[in-house]
């Protein structure tokens, strides 16, 4: 069986459609990981809620738009389970076990809890958004996740999750397994502004879903190094948004075009055109996936479908474990 295996969970809030960040932050390496390990991809609806319950209409559209950026990206559905969050029951119960010796202070010091709560604009915080990396901890102990490979603002949840599995191993009986984290190659990716990292709300990403003309068209608009007016002006590579994304999708070229820059050999629209050839090197099989997906909806239903089922399995097996370690099985010891 697939068990002898070590497991992956990893997961994303099905917010929006996922970009070039989610790729080479967590994305690159569920592709790369998932025939070494047996792969869970959580889609966090039940996450998404915790900062937009009042306006959830766009969920299930984008829990099919997430489906697809997965299945695009090269996730194999018969290799990789892909698993809807508020279907999974056992979460919930998990969850309220976990939070039971969970410090509030804690979770209230979390730093990405910090920044996503100034984002939002939340003074006073719900229940339910403070607690949401105890949910998440749930996440990845019911699966018995070894590795999670995740984006760098998820450090200080798997932090939490450690202790939190840790804890219980401790006070009940070690039935859950303690995750390590893996962060990408890249592990913050720099928006098309050079200003801060690549995210949705900040306006700033290329979607792993953009046309390649809309691609064309936001590599052509991206600051550069402003202190170059004309083409054989030498360049400033290191303070140039282009040249940090030549760093990472064009590693063959990365040197030659540095040197030319400072030289002032290549101008900017010809650097430009070459990180586009990259992107569309690397984005065009996934357009292709993408729209086979795309024209089967009924067959990505069933992947989410069957995903969900097999994960409800085995979060019932953990859940069977976590009762009796706690002695709270009354009717079936
Ligand atoms: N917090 C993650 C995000 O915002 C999503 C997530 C939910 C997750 N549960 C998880 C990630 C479990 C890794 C493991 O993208």
């Amino acid at each position: 069986m697939a068990d002898s295996k070590k497991r992956i969970l990893t997961g994303d809030r099905p917010t929006g459609n996922l970009h070039l960040g989610h790729y080479v932050g967590s994305l690159a390496n569920r592709v790369k990981l998932q025939k070494e390990y047996d792969s869970f991809i959580l889609i966090a609806d039940v996450q998404a809620l915790t900062t937009h319950w009042e306006k959830d209409e766009n969920l299930a559209e984008n829990i099919f738009a997430i489906a697809l950026d997965y299945l695009s990206v090269g996730i194999d559905p018969e290799i990789s389970t892909i698993l809807i969050q508020s279907m999974v029951p056992e979460l919930f119960e998990l969850t309220m076990y976990f939070s039971l010796y969970t410090s509030v202070n804690v979770l209230r010091h979390n730093p990405t809890i910090k920044s996503e709560a100034a984002q939002h604009g939340f003074k006073d915080m719900t229940y339910g958004f403070l607690g949401y990396p105890v949910s998440q901890a749930a996440d990845i102990a019911i699966f018995k996740a070894h590795l999670v490979p995740v984006g760098e603002d998820q450090i200080p949840h798997l932090e939490l999750a450690r202790k939190i599995v840790r804890r219980f191993n401790d006070l009940y009986r070690p039935v859950l397994v303690e995750p390590d984290t893996l962060v990408g190659e890249v592990p913050r990716l720099v928006g098309l502004d050079g200003k801060t990292k690549m995210s949705k709300s900040l306006n700033n990403a290329i979607f792993l879903s953009d046309s390649s003309d809309t691609i064309k068209s936001k590599i052509r608009s991206a600051v550069t190094d402003p202190a170059r007016i004309r083409k054989n002006d030498p360049g400033h590579p290191d303070i140039c948004t282009i040249f940090q994304y030549q760093q990472i999708f064009n590693k063959n070229e990365i040197s030659e075009i540095e040197t030319n820059c400072r030289q002032g050999s290549i101008g900017c629209v010809d650097c430009k055109n070459r990180l586009f050839v990259q992107l569309e090197q690397l984005l065009a099989p996934m357009r292709e996936r993408r729209s086979k997906f795309a024209n089967n909806m009924p067959l990505v239903r069933d992947i989410l479908f069957d995903g969900t089922s097999k994960a409800r399995a085995v979060a019932e097996d953990t859940m069977r474990e976590v009762r009796e370690a706690m002695k709270i099985n009354y009717f079936n010891q």
